[in-house]
């Protein structure tokens, strides 16, 4: 939800900052821009369109300046038009400014400005931002007081005093060359510690071509940063040492390589991460799991009540199954609620209540909104969380990282299918200090460790689910059925191909589908089932011979071990028997693939889907 690259070094900074710009790109695409201090001025660069465009207009221009700022943007305030992309230039052409977040109170200050002669250009709430810490500036004593830059810092200081709502930005200025301020709340950002450089970004994908030194600024610092250092202070005026951590992934890894497509890639690399989310987590007589991470001991876990999840998109269609797993196997009672109601609707939770948290990128702003509330209220918060180092990572009492390697695709595929497995160990580890055997448990790892080769498997299908796809793309309503759980899958299958194709897709529990869905079935909506094993697959069938009575069409999602009665379903797609807290993770394979072949049928931009961010910081 809006990408951030700031440079000040040696090199020029504008193809550093186009660079990082692609790499952020999946937090929004519909304009992009780019300021950088050159010839004792600002040249500005910036238009509606993907960061491709703004490189090919910044290529017509001589940008040699070694500081700049830059900017990808997902529309807030303001229509997607030039005017409005960042980055935004205050009136008297002092500062330069790019934004990640939503000022709330930009009308006031609007206002205020107008009064004192300020002007706009664009129906941004950024806009307010450049011209108030001119405002500030033009009022600062001069020379500077405390040393080169801090006229410049204690503008951005005293303007942010005045903000509410959100914001990452970094900001720049003709009158201070070599000098970039960024300064952080609710929105991630990110200090990139080079080699007589630095670089500011919304996340480590932007930087990690250059350092894999970074600080991950918090809620209320700002950072003043030059070629030879940084300074790192907060609102109040109190300095921060800075904790420089290092970034553990390489620029590889956020490379499409031979894939046509980042959705692709993650999907076929889900044998892998499944391997990574289990990595050293087994216990050593293989009846259980361990999670160092989650800072709780046995006896902690033995006064716990009731798990209460919370999370948003595919995050929560992950909450929904380890709501189904704790219950089933564990025996504990478990709340899933979406993030974005819980922070808002006062829910009343139990004395013993554990809270956990999920977010592939440990940024989404209704998330950690929950988990602030959370924490407010006196909950112990856990985070599973794919970004290490992320805002919600660091705000949790504990958690488990996923490993999943860099997520790309808009579309949550991998980090997903990670999270569904985790969920599968925590289930495990909680059952295991309740009433699972020493026996059941050990079936039970068994059955975990042979996900990623049976995920290969269902891989080797892609050929033959492409072939499907062909001929269902046509089609403009489906449904998903599912039941237990299956029910999230058949969820998160309508997702994936709302998001990636706009098909209109609906996710339904199997036996729900006769109580209204039904009046949808037709030879134009085809239903995709996912069937599960044991007491309710006749019950499954019967809700498929009710959409065959309506000629409805039927995918149907098959453990290899079932057998479907002739002509019932028009395509089948089998998945290897596995154990039943692996069915979701295998289950899902087939439904991502059917939705990446099927909008890539339809011409879609499966990446970049219309309207959608990867990560949303922003209410
Ligand atoms: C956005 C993305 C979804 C994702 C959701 C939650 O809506 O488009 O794919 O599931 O955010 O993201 P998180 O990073 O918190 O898991």
């Amino acid at each position: 939800m809006c990408g951030i690259v700031g440079y000040v070094g040696r090199q020029k900074a504008a193809a550093i900052m186009l660079e990082g710009l692609k790499r952020l790109e999946y937090r929004g695409y519909d304009s992009a821009g780019l300021a950088v201090l050159q010839n004792n001025g600002l040249t500005l660069v910036k238009c509606i369109g993907r960061v491709a465009a703004l490189a090919k207009l910044a290529s017509g221009k001589k940008l040699t300046g070694t500081c700049g700022i830059s900017h990808t943007r997902w529309a807030t305030h303001g229509g997607v038009t030039d005017a409005n992309a960042h980055p935004h230039v205050s009136s008297d052409g002092q500062i330069a400014l790019v934004h990640n977040g939503v000022i709330e109170n930009y009308v006031h200050m609007k206002r205020f400005l107008l009064e004192k002669g300020y002007t706009f250009k664009s129906e941004t709430d950024t806009e307010v931002l450049a011209n108030l810490i001119a405002y500030h500036y033009a009022k600062q004593p001069e020379p500077a007081v405390n040393g080169e830059g801090s006229r410049f810092l204690e503008a951005v200081r005293k303007t942010l005093l005045h903000v509410e709502g959100t914001y990452g930005i970094a900001v720049l200025s003709p009158a201070h060359p070599g000098e970039l301020v960024a300064a952080r709340k609710g929105s991630p950002l990110i200090l990139g510690v080079g080699d007589h450089e630095h670089l500011i970004a919304s996340d480590v994908s932007a930087l990690v071509s250059r350092t894999q030194n970074v600080v991950y600024l918090k809620d209320g610092e700002l950072v003043h940063v030059t070629p030879a250092g940084f300074t790192l202070s907060t609102l109040d005026l109190a300095d921060v040492s800075p904790v420089i951590d290092q970034v553990t992934w390489s620029v590889d890894e956020a490379e499409l390589g031979e894939h046509p497509h980042f959705m692709r890639k993650e999907i076929f690399e889900q044998p892998l991460a499944l391997e990574n989310a289990m990595r050293g987590r087994f216990s050593a007589d293989g009846s259980s799991a361990n999670f160092g991470g989650l800072n709780l001991t046995p006896a902690d876990f033995r006064t716990i009540d009731r798990f209460v999840f919370t999370s948003c998109g595919t995050g929560w269609h992950a909450c929904l199954v380890a709501e189904h797993l704790i219950e089933r196997f564990a025996r504990i009672p478990v709340e899933v609620d979406y993030a974005s109601e819980f922070r808002y609707r006062n829910a009343p939770l139990d004395r013993d209540a554990l809270f956990f948290v999920i977010s592939q990128s440990g940024e989404t702003i209704d998330t950690l909104a929950a988990l602030r509330e959370a924490k407010r209220k006196g909950y112990k918060c856990m985070a599973i969380c794919n970004v290490v180092g992320s805002t919600i990572a660091r705000e949790a009492d504990g958690g488990i990282y996923q490993h999943a390697g860099p997520e790309i695709g808009v579309a949550s595929t991998k980090a997903f299918t990670s999270q569904l497995l985790i969920a599968a160990m925590f289930a495990l580890y909680v059952a295991r200090m309740r009433d699972m055997s020493f026996a059941d448990g050990v079936e039970y790892v068994a059955g975990l460790k042979a996900v990623p080769d049976l995920a290969r498997r269902v891989l080797e299908q892609a050929p033959h689910i492409q072939q499907i796809a062909l001929r269902y793309a046509k089609y403009n309503d489906f449904l998903f059925l599912g039941r237990l759980s299956l029910f999230p899958i058949a969820l998160e299958g309508a997702l994936k191909l709302k998001e990636i194709s706009y098909i209109h897709a609906e996710g339904y529990p199997a036996a729900e589908m006769k109580h209204g869905p039904i009046a949808l079935i037709s030879d134009q909506c085809p239903s995709v089932f996912l069937v599960p094993k044991g007491e309710l697959f006749n019950k499954v069938l019967s809700s498929m011979q009710e959409i065959k009575a309506r000629k409805g069409l039927i995918i149907a999602i098959v453990p290899e071990c079932l057998d479907l009665p002739e002509g019932l379903a028009d395509e089948v797609i089998t998945i290897p028997d596995c154990h039943e807290a692996a069915l979701p993770v295998l289950a899902t394979i087939p439904v991502q693939l059917l939705s990446y072949y099927i909008a890539v049928a339809r011409g879609c931009d499966v990446d970049k889907p219309r309207n959608l961010a990867k990560s949303v910081t922003v209410e």
